[in-house]
C-alpha cells in the first residue's frame, strides 16, 4: 500500500529537507505538506518541488483539531512525521503562550486526530515526532545526553518540546498509538531562517552588520548538517523500532566563538577579504535567559541500530552551507524584506484545501 504521509512544518528549514528527500527518493509515495506558512514558514524552499505529483501542499494550523482530522478523513493518511513547531528560544522567551499553544497543543491536536481516525487500526501507521536535545537541559563539561537521560528543559521552547514529547508518549502507553520520537541537536545548512546563529551571522557579515554574541561567547552546540538530519529521518521513519527515542547529534562540538571565528574566516575568504577583516563585527551582548551553556548528543543507538551516522565533516558542511547563502542572495533578500510571504499568498489561494 502507498503511504500517505502527513508532513507538519514542511515548509520550515527541516522540513523542507526532509520533504524533499522524501519527494526525491520516494516518488511512490504521496506527501502532504501542512504547514501554516508562520514567519518561519517558506513556500520558496520548495520551489523545485512544487510541481511534482505526488506532492501537495496545505495551508493549515496543527491546533485546529477540526479541520486536521478532516485532513487524516479526507487523504486517507496512514503516516505522519511531525516537525511543525515554534522552533526559536529567544522568541519563546518573549511571547510562551505561543510555544505552549503550537508545540503542545498543535501537537495533541494532531495526536488525537490520528487516535480518531485510525481508530485502533493501527497497522500499517505511524506518528513520528521530530523533538530536540534541549529537552535533557544543560550538560557540565563532562559527558552527553542519552535516550534516557532525564528530562530538565529551562527555556520556554524546551519546556514545550518536552511536554509534547510526554503527550506522544502517552498516546502510545494508553491507547497503543505507533509512535516514534528522535531528539536531534542544533542543525544547520541551506533555508535556515536568519535569525539563528549560524544563517543570522553570515547574513550579518555579508551586510558588515555587528555580530551580536550572547554572554562570553563560552556556550557550546552540537552541530549537524541539516540533509543528515533528514537522513536519519528516513532511517528512523522506515527502521525505526515502534515506542523507541532515538538521538541524533553530529559528534561535533564547538564553542559559539570558535565557530563564530570560522564563520568569519570563510566568509571573509568567498569575499576575498583579507583575513580576519570581519572580526571587528564581534560585539559581546547581554546573555540570553537561562541560556543552556553545553548540549552534546550520544548518537551511538542510532549508529549501532540504524547505520545512521552523520556524512559531513563540519569544516566542509560550512563552506558549502556558506556558499548557498551566497548563491541564494535573494532568497535571504526576500526573508529580510518579508516578499516571500506576499509572493505566495497570491499565488495560490491557500485557504482552500
Ligand atoms: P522552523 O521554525 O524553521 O519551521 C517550523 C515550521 O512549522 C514552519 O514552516 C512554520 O510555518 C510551521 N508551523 C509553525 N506553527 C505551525 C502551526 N501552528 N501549524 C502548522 N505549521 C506551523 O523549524 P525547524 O528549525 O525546521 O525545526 C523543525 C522541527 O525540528 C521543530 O519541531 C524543532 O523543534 C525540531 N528541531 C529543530 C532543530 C534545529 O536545530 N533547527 C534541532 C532539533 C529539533
Ligand atoms: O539543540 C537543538 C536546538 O537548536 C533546536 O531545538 C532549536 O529549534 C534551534 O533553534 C537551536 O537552538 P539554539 O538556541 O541552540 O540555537 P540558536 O541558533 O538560537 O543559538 C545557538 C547558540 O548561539 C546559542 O548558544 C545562543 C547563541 N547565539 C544565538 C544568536 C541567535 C548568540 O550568541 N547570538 C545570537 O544572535
Amino acid at each position: 500500500m502507498k503511504p500517505n504521509i502527513l508532513v507538519t512544518g514542511g515548509a520550515g528549514f527541516i522540513g523542507s529537507h526532509v520533504v524533499r528527500l522524501f519527494l526525491n527518493k520516494y516518488p511512490d509515495y504521496n506527501i502532504y505538506n501542512l504547514d501554516l506558512l508562520t514567519y518561519a514558514g517558506n513556500l520558496e524552499n520548495l520551489k523545485d518541488l512544487e510541481n511534482k505529483k505526488n506532492y501537495h501542499f496545505l495551508k493549515e494550523d496543527i491546533c485546529n483539531f477540526h479541520k486536521i482530522k478532516a485532513i487524516f478523513i479526507k487523504y486517507k493518511i496512514t503516516h505522519v512525521i511531525h516537525l511543525a513547531a515554534e522552533s526559536h528560544v529567544d522568541r519563546s522567551i518573549k511571547d510562551p503562550f505561543s510555544f505552549a499553544q503550537t508545540n503542545i497543543m498543535g501537537t495533541l491536536s494532531l495526536l488525537q486526530a490520528a487516535k480518531d481516525v485510525w481508530a485502533n487500526n493501527f497497522k500499517n501507521k505511524l506518528f513520528y515526532h521530530i523533538s530536540t536535545d534541549e529537552v535533557f537541559g544543560s550538560l557540565g563539561k563532562e559527558g552527553s545526553f542519552s535516550e534516557t537521560s532525564p528530562y530538565e528543559p529551562h527555556s520556554p521552547y524546551s519546556a514545550s518540546k518536552a511536554s509534547s514529547d510526554h503527550f506522544v508518549r502517552a498516546f502510545s502507553d494508553t491507547y497503543g498509538l505507533p509512535i516514534v520520537i528522535s531528539n536531534c541537536s542544533n542543525n544547520y545548512g541551506p533555508y535556515q531562517f536568519p535569525e539563528k546563529l549560524i544563517p543570522l551571522f553570515i547574513n550579518n557579515i555579508l551586510k558588515n552588520k555587528s555580530l551580536p554574541v550572547y554572554g562570553n561567547g563560552e556556550n557550546i552546540r552540537d552541530w549537524l548538517y541539516v540533509e543528515d538530519h533528514a537522513r536519519a529521518i528516513d532511517v528512523i521513519f522506515h527502521n525505526g523500532k515502534l515506542s523507541e527515542t532515538y538521538n541524533i547529534g553530529g559528534f561535533n562540538e564547538w564553542k559559539n566563538i570558535d565557530l563564530i571565528k570560522i564563520l568569519i574566516k570563510v566568509v571573509d575568504k568567498f569575499l576575498g577579504n583579507k583575513a580576519g577583516t570581519s572580526v571587528k563585527l564581534i560585539t559581546y551582548v547581554k546573555d540570553r535567559a537561562g541560556h543552556d551553556k553545553r548540549y552534546a548528543v550520544d548518537a551511538t543507538k542510532i549508529k549501532e541500530e540504524l547505520s545512521w551516522e552523520p556524512s559531513l565533516q563540519f569544516e566542509e558542511g560550512i563552506e558549502k552551507t556558506i556558499q548557498w547563502y551566497l548563491e541564494n542572495d535573494q532568497w535571504l533578500e526576500n526573508i529580510s524584506s518579508g516578499a516571500y510571504q506576499h509572493y505566495y499568498e497570491k499565488k495560490y489561494n491557500l485557504n482552500d484545501n
